[in-house]
């Protein structure tokens, strides 16, 4: 009996090789500035989209490069690996278009998949809200028939690339009597009016990724912008989080594998006591843990992403949540840790912004908290095992 090998394909090595060969020429040299400056950096995105790597997923139907979910992960992971912000580019193009993936007519697909895949415009994701983060069925955001559109009223919170972002999927209260079943999913352009934005968050990392209120004030769409039926948007929203949880977990991986080979590269030259502190068995074996950690996390992810490919064509996968949850809380946490170790291997110099292991800390603590925080990541995983 032969089986198949469990392993990246040849294709997906060589992806790896392209991403890092850009992600050290054209995106590296941005990192700190964009950190710095709290600016989105368009030069990153126009050299993601010279290279077509700003939305890999978009299916080549829709003019799309199609990449699969694992190249999707390699992506982000590469591009995190040189810029955190940088890598929510492929990363929020994804979660704001799997809605439409999953649930959207035809129409709506190819009108709006094809600039995001030209990379004519970006895509958001709107659920959370001021009052309705976790306990994301509490939303107050109301979508009211009207005629032969929607009227939308509310306001959405924490939207990442909000501003930058064209187009955004955005849940809203249809039906208020029907709790979770009464939530549906439309598509509201940037352009449309009522539609504004919040003063950009002054947030501990990810500083060159703008993250605003969507405020929408009477924003009349027509009733083709709904996005599946009514009353299905919240089982839109999660299910697309079963398949986006796992750019993150890339996310987490990407700048946990950066801090890890910057760290390596300064031990072996830096000398204390007559010789390379990298000598010291203290720090060979917490570069081992760091190591084995992201080695541990990278499996969990890449196993996620291969059922999340494989649920996209229709094969349901019926432990995708438990994964997804898992592989981003998992990955989420080694890049916490990881990060905060390659800042004590650089001893003060590591906690200076001289060296870019204390941003990598920076950024990487918003990986437990977004796309669900890692309590409901565990919660999650607690109900898949409980159910
Ligand atoms: N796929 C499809 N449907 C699902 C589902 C899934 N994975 N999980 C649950 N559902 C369905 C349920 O079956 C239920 O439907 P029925 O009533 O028809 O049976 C409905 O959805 C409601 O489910 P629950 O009762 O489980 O919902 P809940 O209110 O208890 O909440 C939750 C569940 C897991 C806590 C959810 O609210 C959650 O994930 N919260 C975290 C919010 C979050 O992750 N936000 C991310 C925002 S995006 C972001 O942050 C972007 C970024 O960083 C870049
Ligand atoms: P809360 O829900 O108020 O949680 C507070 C604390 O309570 C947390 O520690 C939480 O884990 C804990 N907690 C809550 N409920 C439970 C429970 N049942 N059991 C145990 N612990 C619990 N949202 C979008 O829709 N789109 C985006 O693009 C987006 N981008 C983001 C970018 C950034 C930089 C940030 C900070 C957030 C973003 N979010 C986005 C929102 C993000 O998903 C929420 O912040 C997150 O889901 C947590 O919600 P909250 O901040 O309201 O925290």
């Amino acid at each position: 009996m032969s089986f198949p090998l469990y392993a990246p394909a040849e294709e997906h090595d060589m992806l790896r090789d392209t991403v890092r060969a850009l992600a050290d020429e054209k995106i590296a040299p941005h990192a700190a500035e964009a950190d710095e400056t709290e600016e989105f950096s368009w030069d990153v995105y126009k050299a993601l989209v010279a290279s077509d790597l700003h939305a890999v997923h978009v299916p080549e139907q829709y003019g799309g490069a199609g990449a699969d979910a694992l190249a999707t992960v390699i992506v982000i992971e590469e591009v995190a690996r040189a810029c955190a912000s940088s890598s929510l580019i492929p990363a929020v193009n994804k979660l704001g278009t799997v809605p439409l993936l999953l649930s959207a007519s035809e129409d709506l697909k190819s009108r709006y998949l094809a600039p995001v895949a030209r990379g004519e415009a970006m895509f958001s994701y709107a659920l959370s809200e001021p009052e309705a983060g976790s306990d994301a069925a509490a939303m107050k955001t109301r979508a009211v028939a009207d005629g032969d559109g929607y009227v939308l009223n509310g306001t959405k919170m924490w939207i990442t690339n909000a501003g930058v972002s064209e187009y955004y999927t955005v849940m809203a209260v249809t039906d208020p009597s029907a709790g979770a079943r009464g939530i549906s999913a439309f598509v509201i352009e940037k352009s449309d009016e009522g539609v504004s934005f919040g003063p950009k968050e002054k947030k501990l990392g990810i500083k060159g990724s703008p993250t605003r209120q969507v405020i929408l004030d009477n924003v009349r769409i027509p009733a083709n912008r709904m996005i599946g039926a009514p009353g299905s948007g919240f089982k839109t929203a999660l299910a697309t989080l079963d398949h986006t949880r796992i750019t993150i977990a890339a996310q987490a991986l990407g700048i946990a594998q950066g801090a890890l080979d910057y760290a390596i590269g300064y031990v072996k030259q830096r000398k204390q006591f007559g010789r390379p502190v990298a000598d010291f068995q203290g720090l060979q074996f917490m570069l081992a843990d760091m190591a084995m950690k992201l080695e541990a996390a990278r499996q969990l992810t890449y196993h996620a992403a291969a059922k999340s490919e494989r649920a996209m064509h229709g094969e349901p996968q019926k432990n995708l949540t438990f994964l997804s949850s898992a592989a981003k809380c998992a990955a989420s946490d080694a890049a916490m840790e990881i990060t905060t170790d390659a800042v004590q291997l650089l001893g003060g110099y590591g906690y200076t912004k001289d060296f870019p292991v204390e941003r990598m800390m920076r950024d990487a603590k918003i990986t437990q908290i977004y796309e669900g925080t890692n309590q409901i990541q565990r919660m999650v995983m607690a109900r898949q095992l409980l159910k």
